[in-house]
């Protein structure tokens, strides 16, 4: 299939990507912070709304920096699950929830760490990057703490109910390795995936990045949704500019229409 970089609201490129997911036996989803930005969660990348526009991931998203001032970088993530875990999902992941209905292997891989796939109804959900709501003490010998375990402790950072050390978010920093089984996982379901929709990412950040082109490799037809082009846009097979907000519940409902259901 020919590169296609064409504006969704020209039906033939959505009606493109429909056919491609209407055909598809195992479809993997994947997804990067764009996804929630309807939401009301900040990405990463962009220019100014960024977080890494306006913070040093250096000091905040790496274990040095946790070491260094744990109360601080606690803090931040504090508040940054504070915004997630106000926000809803948004019809952008309802799009995505729905299609596991329609079609018959769905797997959402994300890099976010927000749980709204989840909460928008996905069952099969990959978080490549950790998640917000599960700690760990800082050398992990203890883990899957929940905030109910740390509630009625006031310092900040919290400590560890087992070991007394300080509990971290079991999220990956810059410098961690991905938790090994997720990314495995996520490279073997791109290996056999007949289609890949990806939605939100910049592509920049590996070993995430590497997903799509292991579905691309593999001869999967690669479906890339965003606003902007992204560095996975050249290599899709079909490009829809636009928030996934907008775009995916058009995509849902070509999918219904070739599907006539
Ligand atoms: N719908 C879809 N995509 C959007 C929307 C939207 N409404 N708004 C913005 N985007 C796109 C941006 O154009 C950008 O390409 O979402 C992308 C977000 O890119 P990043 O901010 O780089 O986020 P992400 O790709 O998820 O970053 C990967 O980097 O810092 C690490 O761990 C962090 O998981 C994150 C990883």
């Amino acid at each position: 299939m020919s590169h296609r970089d064409e504006d969704p609201h020209r039906d033939d490129a959505l009606l493109t990507a429909a056919h491609a997911l209407t055909r598809s036996s195992r479809t993997v989803v994947f997804t990067g912070a764009g996804v929630s930005r309807e939401s009301g969660i900040p990405t990463f990348r962009e220019p100014e709304t960024g977080l890494w526009a306006r913070h040093d991931p250096m000091q905040l998203a790496t274990p040095e920096a946790y070491r260094r001032d744990p109360a601080f970088v606690w803090s931040w993530y504090e508040h940054r699950f504070g915004v997630a875990a106000a926000a809803e999902p948004n019809p952008g992941h309802h799009a995505i929830a729905a299609l596991e209905q329609l079609l018959p292997q769905v797997v959402v891989v994300t890099q976010n760490i927000d749980g709204l796939h989840q909460r928008a109804g996905s069952s099969h959900v990959i978080e490549l990057h950790g998640t917000m709501h599960s700690f760990r003490c800082v050398d992990g010998r203890h883990r899957g703490f929940g905030w109910d375990d740390f509630a009625g402790q006031e310092e900040r950072p919290p400590r560890c109910p087992e070991c007394g050390d300080y509990l971290r978010p079991e999220v990956v920093w810059f410098g961690e390795g991905l938790p090994p089984e997720a990314l495995s996982a996520a490279q073997q379901l791109s290996a056999g995936c007949d289609a890949m929709l990806v939605v939100g990412t910049s592509g920049v950040v590996y070993p995430a990045a590497t997903v799509p082109l292991i579905a691309r490799e593999a001869g999967a037809t690669v479906i890339d949704v965003n606003p902007e082009r992204d560095a996975l846009a050249q290599m899709s097979d079909v490009f829809l500019r636009g928030p996934g907000g907008e775009v995916l519940p058009r995509l849902l409902a070509a999918v219904r229409e070739h599907l006539g259901a």
